[in-house]
């Protein structure tokens, strides 16, 4: 068998994708080693979560960090330190400087609550309401340095519902970002996905249409 996955997870706060990701690896499904949990908040309840799981923990507070460069560029050391295969962002709510990014392409992932490439950013489920969507969703895509617009590896769809207000549909749609979560970390750790050519392939073949979870 080979070696499980190496993964770091970023968080910013609650941490329910985590919870889910260390659920799946303890229960055998995900063949993972989750070496590290870092935060830009040193309160996140993401990091109590790991420490509940007694994995490795960073928190390094970016309050009043004005150089922005500096902060990513000390905190992606102190990750590296703990050699990830994968860094997952879940719930990590800052917007990465480039230079840290660079030596991790292919290797960093991000879960967003929105049908991407719609809705980048924040008030997702507000601008699919606004919109007047018939569905909602989820993404996992690779991280560029553009704002939650690398290639998307996978999503989860939800039917927006008359009456839906932004919470019912976060509440509807949290339980399909953990399972769409999990199941693209499993695909990586199997080693399906590979991003070549600047083309997201799946089981060795281009991914011509989002995977479906
Ligand atoms: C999720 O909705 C995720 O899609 C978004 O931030 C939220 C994090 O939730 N990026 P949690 O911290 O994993 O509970």
């Amino acid at each position: 068998m080979p070696a499980p996955l190496r993964v770091a997870v970023l968080v910013s706060g609650r941490g329910s994708n985590l919870q889910a990701l260390i659920a799946a690896q303890r229960s055998g499904a995900l063949p993972i080693d989750i070496v590290v949990v870092a935060s830009n908040k040193p309160a996140a309840e993401g990091l109590r979560h790991a420490q509940d799981a007694g994995i490795a923990t960073v928190a390094l507070d970016a309050t009043g960090r004005r150089d922005r460069a500096a902060y990513d560029a000390e905190l992606f050391a102190r990750i590296a330190a703990f050699t990830p295969d994968l860094i997952v962002l879940a719930g990590f709510m800052r917007v990465l400087d480039a230079a840290v990014l660079g030596p991790w392409a292919g290797r960093i992932i991000n879960i967003h609550p929105s049908l991407l490439p719609k809705y980048p950013g924040l008030h997702t489920h507000q601008r699919a309401l606004d919109a007047g969507d018939a569905l909602h969703g989820a993404s996992v895509h690779f991280v560029t340095a553009e704002l939650d617009g690398g290639p998307v590896l996978a999503c989860s769809e939800i039917a927006i519902e008359t009456g839906d207000d932004a919470d019912a549909l976060a509440a509807r749609l949290l339980p399909r970002e953990h399972v769409l979560l999990c199941r693209c970390v499993q695909w990586i750790a199997e080693g399906r996905v590979a991003w070549q050519d600047d083309r997201l392939h799946f089981d060795g073949a281009p991914l011509t249409d989002v995977l479906r979870v």
